[in-house]
């Protein structure tokens, strides 16, 4: 069969084969995803534009540099979205995308726009999907007419929960409790701390690892994991809003407006009440986990809590995450989904692999 006749006869392999992309955001997700793109995975995309928060360049001797980002943080042409959204119209791909991998909020209003304009849409930026329901109903309406949504980046690095939970809503599987871990950082931290060594230590050490923000009062404030449980919650059908989430921070009043290098030299004053909690939670046999967790009568809640050993948390590791869905057909027992949850390379994956699933 010729090319074009077996182009003809599977449109999805015409698709892959013609995919122009821009890539938003050059950073950790950005970066590993410049390297999938030089690999077999990705021969079939075509970058024709990338920006961090500075610069950007559409051209293409630049696009196809090794050290594309290193030099976009040092020179480039000036910002401009649009300028990048026409050079993707310009292309003659098929298929054409805007991959997000900022954590912008500008940029993720943005998102409806693009879909409407007939581009797909492939983030690891939640400040849209994850904010208010004004946004959420925003992008929903998009996608009915526009372009294709990837968000698998956005919750559990690309494990799949949100396909699973579209999945069961589409068959009409009635979500009645969504749990788990869903901070590979906060999954880290309470998986190693036994109460031999200062929480405030093995911070410290997973800071300098890059397993946390570089302000870790973003991981400890329970707001990110917030943002993931809006998101799966709203994907189960449940028009869930922050303010009905309650959501325990880790950071002690007193050190949550201070400088971050104050922050950082007074970390030891998390350190008592921790120490407490895992005392108190040992004298019981249990565990400390941070989870996240809804109910399908609306009560919502992120925190640190005490898990049993039988708790499928109590055994987590590493950085894993963990979804637990409790569901009309899955009563007795969760269906469980869990694996690695934190990592550039793994979320670059997470970003390739929806751009590969476009129709
Ligand atoms: N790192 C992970 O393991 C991981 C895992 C899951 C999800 N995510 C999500 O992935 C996203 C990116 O994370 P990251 O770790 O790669 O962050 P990062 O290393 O801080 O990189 C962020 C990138 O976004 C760029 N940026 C910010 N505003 C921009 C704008 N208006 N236009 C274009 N670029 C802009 C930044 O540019 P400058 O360099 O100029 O500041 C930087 O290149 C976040 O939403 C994060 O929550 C990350």
């Amino acid at each position: 069969m010729s090319a074009q006749a077996a182009s003809a006869a599977c449109p999805r392999a015409q698709a892959q084969r013609d995919a122009a992309v821009v890539l938003l955001g050059t950073g950790q997700v950005g970066g590993a995803f410049l390297q999938l793109l030089r690999t077999r995975a990705g021969e079939n995309l075509r970058l024709v534009g990338a920006a961090n928060s500075r610069h950007q360049t559409i051209r293409a001797a630049a696009l196809a540099e090794r050290r594309l980002r290193e030099r976009l943080n040092i020179a480039g042409d000036a910002r401009d979205d649009d300028a990048l959204l026409d050079a993707l119209h310009a292309s003659s791909a098929a298929t054409k995308v805007v991959i997000d991998a900022t954590a912008s909020e500008e940029l993720a209003a943005r998102h409806p726009e693009w879909l409407a304009r007939g581009c797909h849409v492939v983030t690891a930026n939640k400040a849209l999907a994850g904010g208010d329901l004004a946004g959420w109903r925003e992008l929903q309406a998009a996608r009915v007419h526009g372009g294709e949504y990837g968000d698998s980046a956005t919750v559990g690095v690309g494990l799949p929960a949100l396909a699973t939970l579209r999945r069961l809503h589409a068959c009409g599987d009635r979500v009645m409790r969504i749990e788990g871990v869903f901070s590979g950082s906060l999954s880290h931290l309470f998986n190693d701390y036994d109460g031999t060594r200062p929480f405030s230590s093995l911070l410290r050490e997973a800071r300098a690892a890059g397993y946390t923000e570089p302000d870790p009062r973003c991981d400890l404030s329970g707001e990110d994991v917030a943002r993931k449980l809006l998101i799966l919650a709203r994907t189960a059908g449940f028009p869930l809003e922050r303010a009905q989430i309650e959501v325990e921070s880790l950071v002690p009043g007193s050190l949550r407006n201070v400088m971050l290098h104050e922050f950082l030299e007074r970390l030891d004053e998390l350190d008592d009440s921790l120490a407490a909690r895992y005392a108190a939670a040992r004298a019981r046999g249990h565990v400390l986990r941070h989870l996240a967790h809804f109910d399908a009568d609306g009560r919502a809640k992120v925190g640190l809590c005490e898990v049993p050993p039988a708790h499928p948390a109590a055994h987590l590791q590493g950085a894993d995450n963990l979804f637990a869905f409790t569901t009309g057909r899955y009563t007795k027992r969760p269906l469980v989904i869990q694996g690695a949850g934190a990592g550039p390379e793994v979320t670059a994956q997470a970003l390739l692999g929806d751009i590969l699933a476009l129709r």
